[in-house]
């Protein structure tokens, strides 16, 4: 019965993108819906690639839709520059788009926008900008000329009257005939019921049955599978679980010791966090290396916007983008190397510069910096970021570097964090290190 029924919804699904393009009214006038956005953008790529590409599927030629690729961009016109949110790709990214449009027309730069954001390259527009030319066609010459050139720039100042008039306040940012719609509001069903709610618009009954829930439906076997793969690990994990409690306490004082838990919360390019990991940290961790169970949290005085979809670093952009990765390195490499790169990182002389000391640090370390870059900049570094966050705040620190051992806050002051631990913590072990000063 189910089965039948998500059968039908993944039908339903499929068939949609007929609906959207109504055959007869075409004369009615059309919904404009403006898309402001930025090109390296992790937030409006996603929002883009299932957001607006859903809702135009949908409703088709109910709508007049206007990309506007400027974002937060910022302009200085008494020395012709243009600075933007993610640097000069982006800006370059942003103009190629602008100059597709121009030269093109809008359904060129609706397709180029959806290829760009969807490549693998997407946060590299000087690679992906040529690619998807090349696959819609289109002659990158002559979009390159442009976006380098004094009509991109022109084009650009355009983008942004438009972007400052509609003061959009972050990226990501729709409006449906001047009005702002919420970032979390299914735009479907937005425009269906303000807009189209007596015209029986056929794309609107299948928004109602809810796109996200029909697409998590048509999914359905990857979610089992899932499931299954998470009844599975569950089932191991608890084997482990029953299989070590049921040993008890260590047996060899190598392998199953006591571990002191001792938690860093730091930013990378606080010169304090720097000076505490390299003076203190590294040594300290040396001596007790079996006995401490270390974890590392590069966030520190970061601030989350989550509306934005933005972080903001203490120390500015470079920050967030050493602290994500780092956050990556942990995260596909495992805790060794990302404390093998952290201290790498803080050990180089362009420590200062972590899009300097980021990729020279990762072939130092068995690390490939191009996974690591693309985590960092993607929408993984954010979410990973966003979790460092949670777990910074949640501690009540007052500033970095801050040191938490056993859940308890560590004063820096007592200047001998090995003496401390030892003291406090492996009194009865029996520990060479610790009878060593
Ligand atoms: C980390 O660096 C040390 C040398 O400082 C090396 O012995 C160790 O193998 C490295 N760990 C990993 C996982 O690469």
């Amino acid at each position: 019965m189910k089965l039948i029924f998500i059968t039908i919804v993944c039908l339903g699904f499929s068939l949609s993108t007929s609906y959207g393009q109504p055959l007869t009214e075409q004369s009615d006038k059309k919904i404009k819906v403006s898309v402001f956005y930025e090109t390296i953008c992790p937030a409006c790529r996603v929002h883009f690639l299932r957001m607006v590409v859903s809702t135009r599927k949908l409703l088709g030629d109910y709508l007049d839709m206007e990309l506007i690729p400027y974002g937060n961009a910022r302009m200085y016109p008494q020395v012709h520059r243009i600075y933007c949110q993610h640097g000069e790709l982006e800006c370059y990214g942003n103009q190629c788009q602008t100059c597709v449009q121009d030269m093109y027309g809008f359904e060129k730069l609706y397709n180029y926008a959806i290829c760009m954001f969807q490549s693998k390259h997407f946060t590299n527009p000087s690679v992906s900008a040529k690619e998807c030319a090349q696959t819609l066609g289109m002659d990158f010459q002559k979009i390159d000329a442009c976006a380098k050139g004094d009509r991109g720039y022109e084009l650009a100042l355009k983008m942004r009257e438009k972007t400052d008039s509609a003061n959009i306040e972050y990226v990501p940012w729709i409006s449906v005939e001047g009005k702002t719609v919420d970032f979390h509001t299914d735009l479907t069903e937005y425009i269906c019921e303000n807009y189209l709610a007596d015209k029986n618009v056929p794309g609107c009954l299948i928004g109602l049955l809810k796109l996200s829930s029909r697409i998590s439906f048509c999914q359905k076997s990857t979610t089992t599978t899932k499931k299954m793969k998470l009844i599975f690990i569950t089932a191991i994990f608890c084997l482990w679980c029953l299989s070590t409690t049921s040993n008890g306490q260590p047996l060899t004082n190598e392998q199953s010791n006591k571990k002191v838990k001792v938690s860093v919360y730091y930013e990378t390019l606080c010169g304090g966090c720097r000076r505490e990991f390299l003076k203190v940290i590294v040594p300290t961790r040396k001596a007790l290396w079996n006995y401490l169970d270390l974890e590392l949290i590069p966030f520190g005085n970061a601030r989350i916007h989550q509306k934005r979809h933005f972080i903001e670093c203490q120390h500015g952009l470079e920050e967030c983008y050493g602290n994500q990765c780092q956050a990556c390195a942990q995260d596909i490499y495992g805790f060794e190397k990302f404390y093998n790169y952290t201290r790498c990182m803080f050990e180089s002389e362009n420590y200062d510069d972590p899009t300097i000391s980021a990729e020279e640090c990762a072939p130092k370390v068995g690390i490939d910096f191009q996974k690591i870059d693309t985590c960092a900049k993607g929408e993984h570094g954010y979410q990973l970021a966003l979790k460092l966050g949670k777990k910074t705040n949640a501690v009540h620190r007052k500033y970095v570097p801050w040191i938490m051992i056993e859940g308890k806050k560590y004063d820096p002051r007592n200047r001998d964090l090995k003496g401390y631990i030892c003291k406090n913590y492996l009194a009865n072990e029996n520990i060479p290190a610790c009878k060593t000063k």
